[in-house]
């Protein structure tokens, strides 16, 4: 098969090139931004033009700055997914995310849950997820991620815990830290399996808080996890809100013969020896 991916400069897009090489796949087109622009719309249509799967891990993923920028993100990430879808139709594969949920719920949020962003981030991958669907593609959400390559919070906390003595974490919303390595080998599972079209979550299964997942990094690099204090968000005012809850049903794979991510706790330990390199 032929291969695109877009964003492959990224923490994602990176992973997704090496599942793609352990999957034996040869004919890998991997276009980091440089090499193409997801906004230019001429662009795009000759990239995909050749590429029987379009991966597209391109996006703007600074939430933060989404808030003040809505309409530089919102070209990234939903008018740049109208052109993609248009011009992929099934053969794409788009990574969305959680915050295209309200975080009011209090269990799994189901493939067909009710979109209801509170960010700006979160708005413009609605409208990205909505062009993809009415094309008859595909819509990966995942969250909290993690993984060997860019900043996230999983390194971040590995490198507090070298030069503080204490952190403080907020302990009042609830995720999957799911391992981007993990996800990239499942969707690249999933564009093989002939499974029909629509959203799937690609998350881990399980959840913690932020403060729950950095004790855990700091067991698993053999730290005292006493060190990782529980604070609420209230004390760490941010430009974007956060949605609460953040945990994702996995009900569409039953059936795809691809396997829904194991358990967020197990997906660290063997995460832990590529995030320590
Ligand atoms: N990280 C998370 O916790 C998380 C959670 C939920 C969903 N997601 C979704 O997962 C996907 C992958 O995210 P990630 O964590 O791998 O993010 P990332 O590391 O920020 O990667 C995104 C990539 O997209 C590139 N990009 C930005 N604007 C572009 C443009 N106009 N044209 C082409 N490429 C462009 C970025 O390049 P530059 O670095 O040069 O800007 C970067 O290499 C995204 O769809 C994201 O929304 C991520």
């Amino acid at each position: 098969m032929r291969w695109l991916v877009t964003g492959a400069g990224g923490m994602l897009g990176r992973d997704l090139r090496t599942a793609l090489a352990e999957a034996g796949e040869t004919e890998v087109l991997a276009a980091s931004r440089a090499d193409l622009d997801v906004t230019d719309p001429a662009a795009v249509r000759d990239a995909v033009r050749g590429a029987d799967v379009v991966l597209n891990a391109a996006a703007w993923t600074d939430v933060d700055g989404a808030e003040t920028t809505e309409q530089a993100a919102t070209a990234v990430n939903g008018h740049a997914v109208q052109t993609l879808a248009g011009a992929a139709g099934k053969r794409l594969i788009h990574f969305s995310t959680d915050y295209v949920f309200d975080g009011s719920a209090t269990a799994p949020y189901p493939e067909d849950g009710v979109v209801a962003p509170v960010n700006a981030y979160g708005r413009g991958k609605a409208l990205g997820e909505r062009a993809v669907l009415a094309a008859g593609g595909y819509v990966v959400r995942t969250a909290w991620l993690y993984g060997e390559h860019g900043p996230n919070f999983v390194r971040t906390m590995l490198r507090l815990a070298a030069s503080r003595d204490t952190v403080e974490v907020v302990d009042d919303q609830q995720g999957p830290p799911t391992w981007s390595y993990a996800l990239a080998r499942q969707v690249v599972a999933l564009a093989g399996a002939g499974a029909a079209p629509g959203v799937y979550h690609g998350t881990a299964a399980g959840s913690t808080t932020w403060c729950g997942l950095a004790r855990a990094v700091f067991a698993e690099a053999g730290l005292d996890p006493g060190r990782v204090r529980a604070t609420t968000s209230d004390r760490f005012p941010r430009p974007a809100r956060r949605p609460a809850y953040s945990v994702l049903g996995h009900d569409r794979w039953s059936g795809t013969g691809v396997a829904p991510l194991p358990d967020w706790r197990a997906m660290l330990t063997e995460a832990m020896p590529a995030l320590l390199r």
